[in-house]
């Protein structure tokens, strides 16, 4: 089916008014807005689950949780009522000079998870990265080390868009253009093979992961005297194409920047709140915990812009002094906003009183035997599952083939976002045994129709 052919199924009037308008008016994220001509936008009027509805009644099932955000499902019926119980004593404070409940009690309740007692409010993820090398570097300078400045990020590392997180960054696609504005970092192996030269032992390579330590040790034996920190996606380099790998490569880091007095950022945007099937990926190292861990993306279950960097009483201290210049001077209006910090207070109730944890544990095999057909089909190659991500690649000629992947996926009501030639799958974790055999089943259906 044409690209074309998709876009006129969605030319229903309401639809077709609001995707023109749109065209009109909104520049949309991470798009080539002349691909829209024939690539059709998907005018969504509401959400009530896993499920997303369109202007003519359509659904689509969010199969990648509206970018790796959505826990418990669109219009939760208790992350609902938090917030408009919320919305009726206080929607939000600036939190320079002020505080307020919800924030206090989010701060705590993140130490309580992550053994790290102190939170920096932001509002998206890449915010909570730059705050984690602004605060890294600053701590070195207040402690008398001011040369060291670099940050250190794994190859195809992904932390964000803004110019510090995207200096960190390392897809050429996002980063190339910019990088006369980009500060020079530095680049380690990642402890996964290229995705062409994955074998068998794929995700969980030891071997992979103990070379790259070595690559990391030897940086950090020669430089670490210039290194503010090292950043990494613990156990999936997700906007590379949700490439997983070993927890051996973390303890390994966790011992080299310990060694090396080089701090260890765990960005835990995507993989952290059950993604990868523990509350945060760092936990299957059974590592010393990082000296920053940054949180975004399902901290408010996908319902509010929050994120959050926690870090140690050591840096804290670093920053406690009579020198205001000595403190840490960044800011965001709306940092720890009251609304987004309820619907993440929400959200770690749900994780409470429904044991997602363990629920989320007893499902994933079942929707294995789902994925069974998935994993045997002749074009799926490096088929591989961590927590509630399963990701493969296609084996195919075609070109553009994330756009067409895309078309064809929601020409039958399933929203996928392939990375590549890397289809995964992301769904909130309420999806039910029924729904995601069917989202396997309509991609399978997808896969066989390919025909180079
Ligand atoms: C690991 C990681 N870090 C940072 C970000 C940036 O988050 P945001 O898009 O909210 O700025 C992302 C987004 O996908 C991510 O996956």
């Amino acid at each position: 089916m044409s690209l074309i052919n998709i876009s006129s199924q969605i030319s229903d009037q309401p639809n077709a008014r609001l995707v023109a308008r749109s065209l009109a008016s909104v520049w949309h994220p991470c798009t080539q807005m002349k691909q829209h001509a024939d690539f059709p936008l998907i005018p969504i009027q509401s959400g009530d689950g896993v499920w997303l509805t369109d202007m003519a009644g359509k659904r689509y099932l969010d199969g990648v949780s509206s970018w790796w955000v959505n826990l418990f499902g669109h219009a939760n019926p208790r992350i609902n009522a938090a917030l408009v119980a919320q919305l009726n004593s206080l929607e939000h404070v600036m939190l320079a000079g002020c505080t307020h409940e919800p924030a206090v009690e989010l701060a705590e309740r993140l130490a309580g998870l992550t053994g790290l007692g102190h939170a920096f409010y932001a509002s998206d993820g890449a915010s909570a990265v730059e705050i984690a090398l602004k605060m890294s570097f600053h701590y070195w300078r207040n402690v008398g080390q001011p040369f060291k400045q670099k940050f250190v990020a794994l190859s195809n590392s992904y932390h964000g868009e803004t110019l510090g997180a995207l200096a960190v960054t390392d897809v050429a696609l996002f980063r190339d253009v910019y990088h006369g504005l980009l500060n020079n970092n530095i680049i380690t192996p990642a402890p996964v093979p290229s995705v062409h030269q994955l074998d068998d032992n794929f995700p969980c390579c030891i071997a992979c992961a103990e070379e790259a330590a070595q690559a990391l040790e030897q940086l950090l034996m020669q430089r670490h005297h210039e290194i503010a920190a090292f950043i990494v996606e613990p156990l999936v380099q997700g906007a590379a194409g949700m490439r997983m790998y070993h927890p051996h490569y973390l303890v390994r880091a966790r011992q080299l920047c310990t060694a090396y007095n080089v701090h260890l950022i765990a960005d835990e945007i995507m993989t952290g709140f059950g993604r990868t099937g523990t509350m945060f990926a760092w936990t299957q190292s059974h590592a010393p915990r990082p000296d920053f861990i940054c949180l975004s993306k399902g901290i408010t279950g996908g319902y509010l812009p929050l994120s959050c960097v926690l870090t140690t009483d050591t840096v804290y201290a670093a920053f406690y002094d009579d020198a205001t210049a000595r403190g840490f001077l960044h800011s965001h209006s709306y940092t720890g906003s009251a609304l987004a910090c309820r619907a993440a207070l929400a959200t770690l109730d749900i994780f409470e009183s429904d044991n997602v944890i363990a629920l989320n544990a007893k499902n994933a095999p079942l929707f294995n035997q789902y994925c069974l057909p998935l994993r045997e089909h002749p074009r799926v190659k490096n088929f591989r599952h961590l927590g509630m991500i399963w990701a493969f690649e296609l084996e195919t000629r075609r070109t553009a083939f994330a756009q067409y992947f895309f078309a064809e996926a929601v020409a039958r009501g399933l929203l996928l976002r392939p990375i590549g030639y890397t289809v995964y799958f992301m769904p909130p974790y309420v999806i039910d045994a029924e729904t995601f055999k069917w989202m396997v089943d309509q991609t399978l259906a997808i896969l066989d129709n390919i025909n180079e």
